[in-house]
């Protein structure tokens, strides 16, 4: 079974470790709750669940903690990076305000847990900055300055960023870093030791409701009977539409090299291109840090320039970090954007008792941690703080919120035209070596080929089998990536990455 930790590109996390062992589900099991879904959020519910005294199992249909989460760069900020600004105007100062609250609830959820279960995830609390990208972009750190200050947020301006940059920044204190692999293993080691059970390779393909319960179904014939289902699947695999018409999925870009020690500030730092560079440390040896670099998002699907991407990404860090030398590591990932720059955390619209979460952008290191801060005490009957804010089913949308969810969708609407548009080649003759492409086969059907290294062939149907886009062919991680709501597929079709939870239909030529 797989996720995208089969995608051809290595983060530094995946190299660094540690992996989570955990075998298959092998037999029918019974517990209070199942999570679906091994990332920070997963298991950040399953941890909550499991201080609750709650029995919990955890499944992911491929490695624990191999999803999205191993491809992040970690900053842990409660500044906003879609801007609080940007959130009163769609919300409103109260909601600005507590989702404000609600990150640096996270963060400092993060910073106790490591504490108290002794997880030496290098958890650090440091500045983080916001520096414009041109001169031009004075006006709009004022008004997030302004935003800020409204709805009690601690920013100062300053003139003394880590980098030179064209005017006055914003510096943001107690925002913080750590190791994500380390922390997922820590909270996995934290669930066992509380009795939860990790199940990888073991994937949901579907659910029904048996009375008060549910039962929920995996590709190996095996069942959970839980009396509550979570979905954390970073792509919501239990619902077809309803929150997929509510985020856009876009590939990032980060890379990582290592600086002499001293040479760098230890600080985040992000500026204020509408796809920003983000930029963040990691400790590497007594001599080195390692500096992670990141940026050059765009919607999944649409670009194939991802060399020229990475370049772009390495010749920015060279410019400002001089010190920055050989780069180890080049990869990508996807992440999910809000409408309305907030997570969909909590009760399934039309469910008693199956939760989901999804949406979290930029923020889903924090957001995936709020998850189990939501998530654990809705389902224990207790007071859940920030529910109200991310319910899944809110619909307090201003009019700017819903041009940007009409513009986001759009790519869809386009990728429905696909099915009448030409191939992308005419013969499998015309696809290099170790390529993909997509090839019209009579009238009425699309192929998704894949030629190997030997030229080797791998036909399946172009469609995704979520609600049937064309998926285009991503050279730099080798898969198909679906541009509608961000499925993932390997060369031979199966699923990476959801919503889609089956594999592209094998053909024949
Ligand atoms: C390059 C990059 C940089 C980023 N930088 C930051 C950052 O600096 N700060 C920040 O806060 N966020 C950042 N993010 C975003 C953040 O990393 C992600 O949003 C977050 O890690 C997602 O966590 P998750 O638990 O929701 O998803 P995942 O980690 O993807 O976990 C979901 C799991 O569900 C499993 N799954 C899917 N379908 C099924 C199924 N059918 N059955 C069983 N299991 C299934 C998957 O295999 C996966 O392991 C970044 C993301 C990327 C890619
Ligand atoms: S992800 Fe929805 S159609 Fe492909």
């Amino acid at each position: 079974m797989s996720n995208v930790s089969q995608e051809r590109s290595h983060s530094i996390w995946m190299d660094l470790g540690p992996d989570i062992p955990a075998p298959p589900l092998r037999e029918n099991i019974e517990c209070d709750v199942v999570v679906i879904g091994g990332g920070v959020a997963g298991l950040s519910c399953a941890y909550e669940l499991t201080r609750f005294g709650y029995s919990t199992a955890v499944i992911d249909r491929g490695r624990i903690g191999g999803g999205m989460t191993s491809r992040t760069t970690a900053h842990l900020a409660s500044a906003l990076d879609d801007y609080y600004s940007e959130l009163i105007r769609t919300h409103d100062e109260d909601t600005a305000r507590r989702y404000h609250e609600s990150q640096v609830a996270a963060i400092n959820r993060i910073a106790a847990i490591c504490e108290e279960e002794g997880i030496d995830a290098d958890f650090a609390r440091l500045d983080g900055f916001l520096i414009p990208a041109s001169p031009d972009h004075q006006s709009e750190l004022a008004r997030e300055f302004d935003a800020c200050r409204r709805i009690g947020v601690d920013v100062e301006w300053t003139d003394l960023p880590p980098i030179a940059t064209p005017g006055r920044s914003l510096c943001f204190p107690r925002q913080a870093r750590m190791h994500p692999a380390r922390y997922m293993a820590g909270l996995a080691r934290c669930i066992s030791a509380r009795g939860g059970r990790l199940f990888a390779d073991t994937a949901y393909v579907g659910h029904e409701k048996s009375g008060e319960l549910v039962l929920i179904k995996t590709e190996g014939g095996q069942t959970i009977r839980a009396a509550h289902a979570v979905f954390a699947t970073n792509s919501p695999v239990n619902d077809k539409v309803a929150l997929h018409t509510k985020q856009v999925p876009f590939r990032t870009y980060a890379l990582a090299g290592k600086v002499p020690k001293g040479s760098v500030a230890d600080a985040l730092v992000w500026d204020t291109l509408e796809y920003y560079h983000y930029v963040r440390l990691q400790p590497a040896d007594e001599a080195h840090d390692w500096l992670i670099v990141g940026g050059e998002d765009h919607r999944s699907g649409e670009a194939a320039d991802m060399d020229k991407r990475l370049a772009a990404i390495e010749a920015w860090a060279r410019e400002r970090y001089p010190s920055l030398m050989q780069i180890d590591y080049r990869w990508s990932g996807q992440v999910l954007e809000p409408i309305d720059f907030m997570p969909f955390t909590g009760r399934n619209p039309g469910d008693h008792n199956i939760y989901v979460h999804t949406g979290d952008s930029g923020q889903g290191i924090t957001n995936g941690v709020l998850a189990g801060l939501v998530i654990a005490p809705l389902i224990c009957g207790q007071e859940a703080r920030f529910a109200d804010i991310v319910r899944p089913d809110r619909k307090p949308l201003g009019v700017p919120a819903l041009s940007e969810f009409a513009s986001g969708q759009a790519g869809a609407l386009k990728n429905l035209a696909e099915h009448l548009g030409p191939s992308e080649v005419e013969s499998v003759e015309e696809i290099p070596a170790g390529s993909g492409a997509i090839m019209r086969h009579g009238s009425a059907k699309k192929l998704a080929i894949y030629k190997d290294e030997n030229g080797a062939l791998s036909v399946c149907s172009a469609l995704c089998t979520h609600i049937g886009c064309i998926v285009h062919w991503n050279p730099f991680e080798k898969c198909w990536d679906c541009p509608c709501h961000g499925s993932q597929f390997s060369t031979e079709g199966q699923v990476l990455n959801g919503p889609a939870v089956n594999a592209l239909s094998r053909e024949t030529l």
